[in-house]
């Protein structure tokens, strides 16, 4: 008998960011006078820089030459890239981290996804609250966060750290083991970051514990506080038990373009002694052909002295906006966070209203789009993002509307 996967039919509504969409889509719809600007969804908006346009120019110029066309894609990755990775990535940062542990793909979005593949259906999960909404669903996908409650909005399997400006937005150790850690710093969605001493905890937490640690860093690029680690490598231990994810769309702009890659260290194994770089390595290989090569050379362009140059001011560019956009609001008198490390801003909503009434308010009065709190968690109701990546023009026009509501 043919039966869909029950486990999809276990999730509450569509993926948040598909739900804006609509309610967007359907606003604008209905009122096609008005200019709406958008700061929800972490899109970029500044074209891809010189370096990188050339050398996806150029690679296309390969493709298209007999002698250096290229098929498949190595599927863990070109080695010039994952070289260019492990040297700056890590070696300049005294990480230990070896080329044939990165495995390049097609984004952190996919990986952030797909990773909980590589553990048993019975593995614990522990999120942050609020949190990406990925971790989450890709684990209740899998058949591994038990039932729902509408009420509460919690998973009964799911282990949530609540992260408040009580702690700092730093999770407090769980009362009960979680199997899996998922921790994103800088943080999507409050916009904070976690100091070295305090994910150094963390990582002596998970060594103690047999746990291991999803480090999503896709934000890292954003970092300007020196205490802030760029990776979890630089924590000691931490080649035994974490699992760390980046992205190019967020440094470079590749939201469109699609490149990201995940580090599996050779030495960190489940309880019986299995080398997980194996199986995420088998992953790689069943299911994936390889980011594409055109991709993979832009992906290099990054890291050469121009690509760094010009990667600097993007994110220049859009922690320009994160100051105007936090700036603003504290001048409304909003309680605002994030915005040091990371390009989004995380803000109380004001006289307590729920998230989805202020993104509704917002939408209808100001013609901005945000994203509500309560759709990354329960501990995000009564909160609301706003993301850096807008122009410079629309971020100052997005403030002078708030302000005036
Ligand atoms: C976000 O807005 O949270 C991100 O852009 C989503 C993503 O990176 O997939």
């Amino acid at each position: 008998m043919l039966k869909a996967n029950q486990n999809y039919l276990k999730l509450p509504g569509s993926y948040l960011f598909s739900t804006i969409a609509k309610k967007v889509a359907s606003y604008k719809e209905a009122n096609p006078d008005r200019t709406v600007i958008s700061l929800g969804i972490g899109d970029v908006t500044q074209p891809l820089s010189p370096a990188i346009i050339k050398s996806l120019h150029d690679a296309v110029d390969e493709m298209g030459a007999k002698e250096t066309f290229k098929g498949y894609a190595p599927d863990l990755g070109y080695d010039f890239l994952r070289k260019a990775i492990a040297e700056n990535d890590y070696k300049k940062r005294g990480c230990d981290i070896a080329e044939d542990e990165i495995f390049v793909s097609d984004g952190a979005k996919s990986d952030s996804g797909n990773i909980q593949e590589i553990f048993d259906e019975n593995c614990k999960i522990a999120v942050c609250d609020p949190v990406y909404p990925v971790y989450v669903d890709s684990n209740v996908m899998a058949g591994r966060t038990g039932t729902y409650d509408a009420d509460s909005e919690r998973w009964s399997d799911v282990i949530y750290m609540p992260c408040t400006a009580e702690n700092n937005f730093v999770p407090d150790f769980p009362e009960k083991t979680p199997d899996i850690i998922y921790i994103c710093s800088p943080n999507n969605p409050t916009g904070t970051a976690m100091s070295k001493a305090d994910l150094q905890k963390w990582v002596d937490y998970a060594r103690e514990h047999g746990s291991v640690i999803i480090y999503d860093a896709a934000y890292e690029a954003y970092i300007s506080e020196d205490d802030v680690p760029h990776s979890i490598y630089e924590c000691s231990g931490a080649r035994t038990c974490a699992i760390e994810i980046h992205s190019f769309s967020k440094n470079a702009g590749f939201t469109g373009t699609r490149l990201g890659y995940t580090v599996v260290p050779k030495d960190l194994k489940d309880a019986e002694g299995t080398a997980l770089h194996g199986l995420w390595a088998r992953r790689h290989g069943t299911k994936f052909n390889g980011a594409p090569y055109i991709q993979q050379k832009a992906g290099a362009a990054v890291y050469t002295p121009e690509g760094q140059a010009e990667i600097k001011a993007l994110v220049s560019y859009y922690m320009e906006n994160a100051k105007t956009i936090k700036d603003g609001l504290k001048d409304a008198g909003y309680t605002v966070y994030g915005g040091v490390n990371a390009p989004y801003i995380w803000l109380a909503t004001p006289d307590n209203m729920k998230s989805w009434d202020f993104f509704d308010r917002l939408l209808q009065d100001a013609n901005v789009v945000g994203t509500p709190g309560s759709g990354f968690g329960p501990s995000g109701e009564g909160y609301f993002r706003l993301t850096a990546f807008g122009t410079h023009e629309n971020t100052i026009e997005a403030m002078r509307r708030i302000k005036e509501l």
